[in-house]
C-alpha cells in the first residue's frame, strides 16, 4: 500500500481541469446494459470505482474495453450472464444497480447484496421495492437479491426518501417496461439528470429528470450511443476547498454552474471570492475562512459528499460552525483524524460542532473512506508541517490523478510506500 506525504502551507495557484463524474459514470455504465449495440463513453475518469464497474460488465458477459485517454467502449448487445458476483458488489455498492437493467433485458438477475460501508448502513430497500412495483418477483436469501419477471410493467413508484441511486436504478429499469412509470419523490441530483440525458439519447422516453417527479414511457429497445461524461462536481468542490484553505487562487475548468452552485454559495458565505463562467469557476481567498453552518440535504441542498472537505475548512475558520449530516447516519469518521491535527470538533450523532482554530499541525493520519480522505488532504494542505495520509486507496477510488493535479498548482505532495502497522485496535 502507499501513503500520501504532504507538507502544508503552500498557497495553491493555477488551473485544474475536472475529470469526468465518478457517480455519473457509474450510473451510466449500468444504464449501458439496456442498449443493443456499441456505446462509446468519453471522458471516463481513470479511477478504481469505474474499473470495478467495468469488471462487473465483463462478469455479465458484456464487451467492455478501456481504450485509454478516457474512452470506454461497451457493447451490451449480448448479456450472457445474469449473476453479479459478491466480490465485485462488495467492492463497490453502485454495482448493485446492474440488477434492474439485466432483469429488464433477460427476465432474470441475481446480484449480491452490497454491504454497509463506513458512512452508514446504506440499505437497498427502495431499490427492491421499486423493482417489485414494476412487477418483478424478488427473493432475498444467502446474501443475494434474485429478481425474475418476463416483462416489467410501468407503475407508480413512491420513494420514502429521494434516493439518488434508487431513482437512477428504477428509472433505468422502467425504460424497457411496458407502459408508463412515474417515480414520485425522486432524487434531483445532477447524476440523475445526466443518466436521463444518456438514456434519452439511447432512445428512452423520460420527462422530469432533475425534478421530484420522473415519468418514463417504456419502449421496446434501446440502442448504443456516444456520450461525453459530465464533469465531477465533487472533485470541483474538493479543489475549491483546497484553494480556500491555502488562501490561494485556483481556476477550475469543466464545471456546470447549476451543479456547483449549492457549495459555491457556501464558500462565498465563508468569505471566498468565486467567479463563475458557463464552464469555469475561479476560487480565491485572501484571509482565513469565516465560520458558517452546513446542513447536508438531497440536491439542490448542500451535497453530503462535500461535508467532509468543508469540515477541514471550517476547522481553521474564524468562529464556530455546526455541520448537520441529514443524509447518512455515520459520516463523521474523519473527525478523530482532524482532531489529531489540532482541530476542535465535538461530534454527536448527526451533528458536529467545530470551533475554528488559527492553525492545524501536520500529523500521521488514516483515510477511512473516499471523502474522509479528501478532508484529510484539505486539512494537510492548510496544516503547518508535514502530514502523512494512509489508506490512499480510498482516495484513488474517486479522484483521478489527485496528486498530479495538486502538484500542478503548487502543493508539496508525493506518494511513498506505507510500512505503517495495521490500524490500531481498541481493546
Ligand atoms: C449516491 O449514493 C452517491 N454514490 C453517494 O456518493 C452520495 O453520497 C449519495 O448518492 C447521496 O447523494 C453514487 O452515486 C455511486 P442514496 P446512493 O440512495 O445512491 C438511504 C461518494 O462519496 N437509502 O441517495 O447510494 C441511504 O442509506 C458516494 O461518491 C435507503 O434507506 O445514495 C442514505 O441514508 C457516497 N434505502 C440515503 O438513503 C435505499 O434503498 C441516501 O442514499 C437507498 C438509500
Amino acid at each position: 500500500m502507499d501513503k500520501l506525504v504532504l507538507t502544508g502551507g503552500a498557497r495553491l495557484d493555477g488551473t485544474v481541469v475536472t475529470s469526468g463524474s465518478k457517480n455519473g459514470t457509474l450510473a451510466i455504465m449500468a444504464g449501458a446494459l439496456l442498449g443493443k449495440g456499441e456505446t462509446i463513453l468519453k471522458n471516463v475518469p481513470s479511477i478504481g470505482d469505474c474499473r470495478t464497474m467495468m469488471d462487473m460488465l465483463r462478469a455479465l458477459g458484456v464487451k467492455c474495453e478501456e481504450e485509454g485517454n478516457g474512452v470506454v467502449r461497451i457493447d451490451a448487445t449480448e448479456i450472457s450472464a445474469t449473476e453479479a458476483p459478491y466480490e465485485l458488489v462488495k467492492r463497490m455498492r453502485a454495482s448493485f444497480c446492474v440488477l434492474g437493467p439485466v432483469l429488464a433485458r433477460k427476465g432474470y438477475a441475481k446480484v449480491a447484496m452490497p454491504g454497509g460501508c463506513d458512512i452508514g448502513a446504506r440499505p437497498i430497500d427502495f431499490h427492491v421495492k421499486g423493482i417489485q412495483t414494476l412487477g418483478a418477483y424478488v427473493n432475498i436469501d444467502h446474501g443475494f437479491v434474485e429478481a425474475e419477471c418476463e416483462q416489467l410493467k410501468g407503475a407508480q413508484v413512491y420513494l420514502n426518501f429521494p434516493s439518488a441511486g434508487a431513482t437512477q436504478h428504477i428509472m433505468s429499469s422502467a425504460c424497457l417496461a411496458e407502459g408508463v412509470t412515474t417515480i414520485h419523490n425522486a432524487a434531483a441530483e445532477p447524476e440523475v439528470t445526466q443518466l436521463a440525458e444518456f438514456l434519452t439519447k439511447m432512445g428512452a422516453r423520460i420527462e422530469g429528470a432533475g425534478t421530484s417527479t420522473v415519468r418514463v414511457e417504456g419502449v421496446g429497445e434501446l440502442h448504443g450511443v456516444e456520450f461525453d461524461m459530465p464533469p465531477d462536481r465533487m472533485e470541483a468542490g474538493t479543489f475549491a476547498v483546497a484553494a480556500v484553505v491555502t488562501m490561494g487562487d485556483v481556476r477550475i475548468e469543466r464545471i456546470r454552474p447549476d451543479d456547483v452552485e449549492p457549495f459555491a454559495l457556501k464558500l462565498r458565505e465563508s468569505g471566498a471570492i468565486i467567479e463563475m463562467t458557463e464552464n469555469t469557476m475561479r476560487v480565491r481567498a485572501n484571509s482565513r475562512p469565516m465560520a458558517t453552518d452546513i446542513m447536508t440535504m438531497p440536491h439542490p441542498g448542500f451535497p453530503t459528499d462535500l461535508q467532509q472537505p468543508f469540515a477541514a475548512m471550517l476547522a481553521i475558520a474564524d468562529g464556530t460552525s455546526v455541520i448537520t449530516e441529514n443524509v447518512y447516519e455515520r459520516r463523521f469518521r474523519y473527525v478523530n483524524e482532524l482532531t489529531r491535527m489540532g482541530a476542535d470538533i465535538k461530534q454527536d450523532g448527526r451533528t458536529a460542532v467545530i470551533n475554528g482554530v488559527p492553525k492545524l499541525t501536520g500529523a500521521q493520519t488514516t483515510a477511512s473512506d473516499l471523502r474522509a480522505g479528501a478532508a484529510l488532504v484539505c486539512a494537510a494542505l492548510a496544516a503547518e508541517g508535514q502530514s502523512e495520509i494512509s489508506g490512499i486507496e480510498h482516495i484513488e477510488r474517486g479522484y483521478e490523478k489527485m496528486v498530479d493535479k495538486l502538484k500542478s498548482i503548487g502543493a508539496q505532495v508525493g506518494v511513498v510506500p506505507d510500512e505503517q502497522e495495521k490500524e490500531a485496535v481498541c481493546v
